[in-house]
């Protein structure tokens, strides 16, 4: 092959190797054992001749990486994952780097596990799992394991943009809940959604589902009893769960995050968990990860999950191709999936701002 391109991991699927080795690449996977690669084991990686690599979204892009690319004669990067918020954007634009990422492949995979993650809380899944195995099940009680009743209950998303939006569509249409979201844009399609279920369900003599836009976020956490979020993680987003923020959410109301983990402060959170039995946590993602904040592990009302969203055998493989696809487009002139050289809007529909 004409181009070296190197990959940081070892990817789920085939496709992604052939469509690399079929174009005139000389695809080089990483082998290193350990987990997180550093920037230094990145550099030895790119070499001095790279032209595009296929990277994690555990690795630190920045300037120091991306000068080395270029340097190395390389154009081409491609986060394998949605969220770029360990890619430094101006420091590629400044190395002439293009950047491409892989949405819509995930976009339902990440919906599910949030969904899952809303079920399992609501109905404490795994503290009952783990009831079940201690051995401590000696017969059926009007008390046991106790939880929410999602039907009827309103379901907030903070951030519609694809995957607020399908996990919106699933919490319901899957259980008949009413929605309340706070988004910079309006989402038209999810709102037209759910008044043609509502119509359903009311033509069946079911009550219908509602669906309200909020102006502010506080909005949502004050009147939701299930809430997700799906932002991106930014300087305005870092911390957006924060001690006062929490203290405003429903004391049995249940939080789920699989999008960032610096979107919640976490300690704060082991805190409001403590203080609030009743409280209860999905989390996908972490504060540091691959580490919990002290306490977390020992609360029974949080659900933790080893940032596995997107990790369905169809995504991963999918996400794969479309990051051999972006480095290969750009190397060989084609167009680049996703974010080349930009920060694309959260939401493709561009209407008002917030009431
Ligand atoms: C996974 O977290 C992703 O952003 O794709
Ligand atoms: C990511 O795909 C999002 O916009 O939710």
């Amino acid at each position: 092959g004409k181009y070296r391109v190197v990959s940081t991991k070892s990817m789920p699927g085939t496709r992604w190797i052939k469509l690399l080795t079929d174009n005139d690449c000389r695809l080089e996977i990483c082998t290193e054992k350990k987990t997180i690669l550093s920037v230094d084991d990145i550099l030895a990686l790119i070499g001095d001749h790279c032209h595009g690599v296929i990277g994690q979204l555990t690795e630190d892009w920045g300037e120091v990486l991306f000068s080395a690319l270029k340097r190395a004669g390389g154009t081409a990067f491609s986060n394998m994952a949605v969220g770029y918020n360990n890619v430094d954007v101006d420091a590629a634009n400044r190395n002439g780097i293009a950047i491409g990422n892989t949405p819509g492949v995930l976009t339902e995979t990440t919906a599910e596990l949030a969904a899952s993650l809303s079920v399992a809380a609501a109905r404490r899944i795994v503290e009952a799992d783990q009831f079940m195995r201690a051995g401590l099940y000696d017969g059926w009680l009007p008390h046991l394991f106790v939880g929410n009743l999602l039907k009827g209950q309103t379901v907030g998303v903070i951030g519609a943009g694809r995957i607020g939006s399908a996990y919106a569509r699933m919490m319901i249409e899957g259980f008949k809940m009413n929605l309340i979201y706070f988004d910079l844009y309006q989402s038209t399609r999810l709102e037209k959604f759910v008044t043609a279920y509502g119509q359903f369900l009311k033509a069946n003599g079911e009550q219908p589902v509602t669906w309200k836009r909020a102006s502010s976020m506080e909005e949502v956490l004050r009147e939701a009893d299930v809430i997700s979020l799906h932002p991106v993680l930014d300087k305005t987003t870092y911390h957006l769960i924060n001690p006062e923020r929490l203290a405003m959410m429903k004391k049995e109301a249940v939080l789920v995050n699989a999008s960032r983990g610096p979107v919640i402060d976490e300690v704060a959170l082991v805190e409001h968990l403590r203080a609030n039995p009743m409280f209860r946590v999905g989390l996908d993602v972490f504060e540091d990860e691959p580490y919990m904040k002290p306490g977390l592990a020992e609360m029974k009302n949080a659900v933790v999950v080893p940032h596995i969203a997107s990790a369905s055998k169809w995504t991963r493989e999918g996400m794969a191709t479309l990051a051999a696809l972006n480095v290969l487009g750009k190397i060989k002139g084609y167009p680049v999936w996703g974010n080349p050289n930009a920060v694309e809007p959260f939401l493709d529909e561009k209407a008002a701002p917030p009431p």
